[in-house]
């Protein structure tokens, strides 16, 4: 509720700073994922800023409709944009809220490849991949007044929709090259009128427009329940309602001339009438109350803070997100053909061949508009009907962080199933971290750094998500590295996708990687928030040392790197564990704070594991006094006396760095501690 909160001051702040210059458009909201990026002067910058002043000149034409789309550039570098201006506002209103966006944009979000700024008179968005003629409803903002309406509240709901409803047909049909737009105003008591507005990209055909609307008003419940205001902002169509003139209705109206007078069975006492009214009413205090499904890292930082002491109000909040996040993303736009995804890896050749994981193998892949993507062919066996199987891949493919590898779709072919990600272009952290020819490129700030979007990613993906997801096989080989060496947790929700049960947290099949494995997981198959903590305890430690947790099998003394570290730390040297490769950069509070973290998370006892939300607290904070680490579960010892089973399969490092060993898949370690 707070990060609530701090969102209407922060709004109210703006529309504040905004009133006082009158020339400047009301800036409502951006958005702009951070998880692509493009780097200070290199060609997709130039081709953004060719495309920036493109559509801004072209503003400036009078004969465009207040809608222009261009592109710039030849793939890989291609920028996508167009703008939006609210189908009555002047040629002079829509040009300069388009030199405007055009700059501003550049300042709130300098160096995102795809990125959207709403302003009341008009919108402007871009992005690396072609976005017209396409529905995009992939973001969703809900503002809506804080006031409710007195009045027969369930016959001014009743009035919106069908309102809305009625001139959403009109504004879709329009013809091409018309502006898709319509307005209408009705009685709703002797002194109010409501006053309604919708709105399509003029690139969309009539049926896109009516889905991307009908997508619109199918939240009217969410946000608006009675609310005297409302809009819901998709980046392709967007309505809005007040009880105010919020439009011009003379230049509405020859913008989008009003249909002939139709029978609207609207409740008793309402129908349409002739526009008249000045400009009038107050300005709305507007609330932006969702974001879907794109967390930004403001807001994520404060929910991790938020979370430690308000857990209970937060839920609340999490309630109400859930309600609205469920179809946002349909499966029609995530799904592939397995021609294309064929063509774009060259028939799976063994060339594009990036490696092999638990769940199947794994392919690079050029899209024809040349978006590199990583194709994953998932092996035959799993568990998962399709139905389940999109189901499942629709609500992975919502989460999106910038520390987590973006699931853009899936193809589902004969007996083919097929996930499609984000490329990444830096490998994984193994591939550097384990490789003493590598691991001198992986200095001590680029280690923290991936310390801290590791500790991101998995706090979203336990606490910030609208799912819950507990990733279950954390390990070097899944955190992969984009060109800026940030850290993307790979791999999350395979679970899931796979159809391993998973109903109580308890399971039979057990999914993770030697090693990684808290024991509770690993013995008795119980999964929770804190086995992840666990296995991210010993990533920490393994970034530190430079080691894998497996090689001290093999070197024997301490039973593991837990172990070892903490038997270290007990006698005060803990910097001995460091990668020695480190010598000339490391922070020393950084690197001591980082090993008591990581102590802290291979505990034996999960209650004393701290959740992530502590972590990333913790990471960020040097004031905090941190709990002594107590001793780490002696993992080995307690299985080889069981004898169940070999301990060289223990920890499996059959050298194929790379390979991922899920048992789930192979038989021999999985079903060793059935529950
Ligand atoms: C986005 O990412 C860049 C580099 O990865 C980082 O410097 C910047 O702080 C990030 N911005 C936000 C808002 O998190
Ligand atoms: C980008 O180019 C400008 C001039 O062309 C130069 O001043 C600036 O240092 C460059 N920035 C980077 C990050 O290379
Ligand atoms: C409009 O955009 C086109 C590219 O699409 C560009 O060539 C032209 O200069 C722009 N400006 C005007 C005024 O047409
Ligand atoms: C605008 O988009 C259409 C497709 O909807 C495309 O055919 C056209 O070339 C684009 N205009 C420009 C100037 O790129
Ligand atoms: C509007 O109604 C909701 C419940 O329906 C209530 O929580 C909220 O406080 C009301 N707002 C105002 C300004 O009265
Ligand atoms: C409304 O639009 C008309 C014609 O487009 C214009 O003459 C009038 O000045 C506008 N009114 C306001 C209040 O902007
Ligand atoms: C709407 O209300 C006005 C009075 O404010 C009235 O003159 C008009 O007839 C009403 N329109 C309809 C369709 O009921």
């Amino acid at each position: 509720m707070d990060s609530l909160k701090f969102s209407t001051v922060l709004l109210s702040l703006l529309s504040l700073a905004i009133i006082t210059q009158a020339q400047d458009p009301t800036f409502l909201y951006n958005n702009c994922p951070n998880t692509t990026t493009f780097t200070r002067n290199s060609t997709y910058q130039a081709n953004l800023n060719l495309l920036l002043s493109s559509l801004s000149s072209n503003a400036t034409r009078n004969n465009i409709n207040g809608f222009y789309n261009v592109s710039a550039g030849q793939d890989p570098d291609a920028v996508y944009g167009m703008f939006l201006c609210r189908g009555d506002v002047s040629n002079s209103v829509c040009r300069n809220c388009v030199n405007f966006a055009a700059k501003d944009v550049l300042e709130k979000c300098p160096i995102e490849k795809v990125a959207m700024i709403w302003y009341d008179e008009c919108e402007l968005r871009y992005s690396n991949r072609n976005i017209f003629s396409t529905v995009d409803q992939d973001f969703t903002l809900f503002m809506m007044s804080p006031n409710n309406v007195t009045v027969q509240p369930d016959r001014f709901n009743q009035l919106v929709a069908t309102t809305i409803n009625d001139i959403a047909a009109r504004a879709a049909s329009a013809p091409s090259g018309a502006k898709k737009f319509a307005v209408q105003q009705m009685n709703y008591t002797g002194i109010q009128k409501l006053y309604t507005l919708v709105q399509c990209t003029p690139d969309l055909s009539t049926p896109d427009c009516s889905r991307c609307l009908e997508g619109a008003i199918s939240k009217l419940g969410n946000c608006c329940n009675r609310k005297q205001g409302g809009r819901v902002i998709f980046p392709s169509c967007y309505f809005r309602y007040e009880l105010y003139e919020f439009y011009n209705a003379t230049a509405a109206a020859e913008a989008a001339p009003p249909p002939p007078p139709v029978a609207l069975s609207p409740p008793p006492a309402s129908g349409p009438e002739t526009i008249r009214k000045g400009k009038g009413g107050v300005s709305t205090v507007l609330i932006i109350a969702i974001l879907i499904p794109v967390t930004v890292a403001l807001v994520l930082f404060c929910l991790g803070f938020c979370f430690l002491s308000r857990r209970a109000k937060r839920n609340k909040y999490y309630a109400q997100e859930n309600d609205v996040g469920n179809e946002i993303t349909n499966v029609e736009s995530l799904q592939f053909d397995l021609s294309s995804i064929q063509e774009a890896t060259n028939h799976f050749s063994a060339d594009n061949k990036l490696g092999e994981g638990g769940f199947g193998e794994v392919y690079k892949g050029t899209l024809p508009n040349g978006q590199a993507i990583a194709v994953k062919r998932l092996s035959k066996g799993s568990g998962q009907g399709a139905a389940e199987f999109k189901n499942e891949v629709v609500l992975v493919a919502k989460l999106q962080h910038r520390n987590l590898v973006r699931l853009f779709g899936f193809c589902l072919e004969g007996d083919e199933k097929i996930l499609v990600y984000e490329f990444v272009p830096n490998k994984s952290l193994d591939y550097f971290l384990f490789d003493p020819e590598k691991q001198g490129l992986l200095d001590w700030s680029k280690r923290y750094k991936i310390i801290g979007g590791i500790a991101r990613g998995l706090l979203y993906l336990h606490e910030d998500s609208r799912l819950r997801i507990i990733h279950r096989d954390l390990k070097a080989s899944n955190i992969l590295l984009d060109g800026d060496m940030n850290a993307k947790v790979s791999d999350f929700g395979m679970a899931r996708i796979f159809g391993v049960d998973q109903t109580q947290g308890c399971t039979s099949r057990i999914v993770g990687t030697y090693g990684y494995m808290s024991p509770e997981y690993a013995m008795h198959g119980q999964f929770s928030v804190k086995s992840d903590a666990y296995s991210f305890g010993v990533l920490i430690l393994e970034i530190i040392s430079g080691k894998k947790n497996s090689s001290f099998y093999q070197t024997g003394g301490a039973a593991d790197l837990a172990s070892y570290a903490w038997k270290h730390w007990r006698d005060g040297t803990p910097l001995e564990v460091m990668d020695p490769t480190l010598a000339d950069t490391y922070s020393r509070n950084e690197v001591i704070r980082c090993i008591h973290i990581g102590l802290l998370c291979v505990q034996e006892d999960p209650a004393s594991r701290p959740p992530m939300a502590t972590v990333v607290l913790l990471l960020n904070s040097y004031s905090i006094t941190l709990p002594l680490p107590q001793e780490p579960a002696f993992f080995l010892h307690s299985r080889t006396d069981q004898g169940s089973i070999p301990s060289k399969e223990f920890f499996a490092d059959k050298s194929k760095s790379n390979a991922v060993p899920y048992s789930g898949d192979e038989g021999s370690i999985t079903e060793v501690y059935p529950r």
